[in-house]
């Protein structure tokens, strides 16, 4: 489902990723562990689709995701392919301040031109299921810390993406919502063979997946 080789990224002289490769199978469950700053983050937004790669040219980078190479796809097709394929929860929620929770979840759906009624009822079963059913009309400001992380990995499941990029998506929850959320993934993946890469300092999530991926300094060891 996802293919990378020779990633790599540096910010000027900042090397930040330094030639990585990866293969994850579809409806697998990997986590990426490592210390803060070793590359995480960069890496899944590169992998997501949201970032580039640093010459991938000169290294020779490859990147499919879903059998589709999109480093030569232009931008529309490039966020035509991220609605359909790619849910991506992020490290800071990135919920838009405006609407409500709701209506930052049904987003992409209505982008996608989906049926309202379907998008609505599929919203309100991830409400529950992310124990946020009370909180559908609250704007991101008037959210918890926890609350908005759940509504932003709502907003990623929502139109039933192939893959899920998950940036520390427990890392403001406690430890019942915590396992409430990696069981829903753990259901998913059971149900509809979706694929997940978590990102994650949490020990007992990275132990039960089905493969831990540790960085360093930019490196997959
Ligand atoms: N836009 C940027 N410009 C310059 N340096 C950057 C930029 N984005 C990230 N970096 C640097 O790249 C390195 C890797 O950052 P990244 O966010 O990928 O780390 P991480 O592994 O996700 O860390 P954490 O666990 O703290 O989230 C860091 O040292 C960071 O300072
Ligand atoms: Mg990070």
């Amino acid at each position: 489902m996802i293919k990378a080789t020779n990633i790599h990224k540096s910010y000027g002289q900042l090397e930040v990723l330094k030639g990585v490769d990866l293969e994850i199978k579809t409806g697998e469950i990997v986590s990426i562990v490592g210390e803060s700053g070793a590359g995480k983050s960069t890496l899944l937004q590169i992998l997501g689709t949201l970032d580039l790669p640093t010459n991938p040219d000169k290294y020779n980078t490859q990147l499919t995701l879903a059998e589709q190479s999109f480093l030569k796809m232009s931008d529309r097709e490039i966020s035509k392919f991220r609605n359909q394929n790619i849910g991506f929860v992020f490290q800071h929620h990135q919920l838009l301040p405006e609407f409500t929770a709701l209506e930052n979840v049904l987003l992409p759906t209505r982008i996608s031109g989906k049926n309202e009624k379907e998008s609505m009822d599929k919203a309100f079963q991830l409400f529950e299921e992310l124990h946020i059913a009370h909180r559908v009309d609250h704007r991101p400001k008037e959210l918890s810390g926890g609350e908005a992380q759940r509504v932003a990995v709502a907003r990623a499941l929502i139109n039933s993406p192939k893959i899920i990029f998950a940036d520390e998506p427990t890392g403001n929850l406690d430890s019942k919502n915590a396992d409430a959320l990696h069981q829903l993934f753990f259901d998913l993946r059971d149900k509809y063979n979706q694929t997940f890469v978590i990102v994650t300092h949490n020990k007992e999530l990275a132990e039960s997946t089905d493969r831990k991926l540790v960085m360093k300094d930019g490196m997959i060891l």
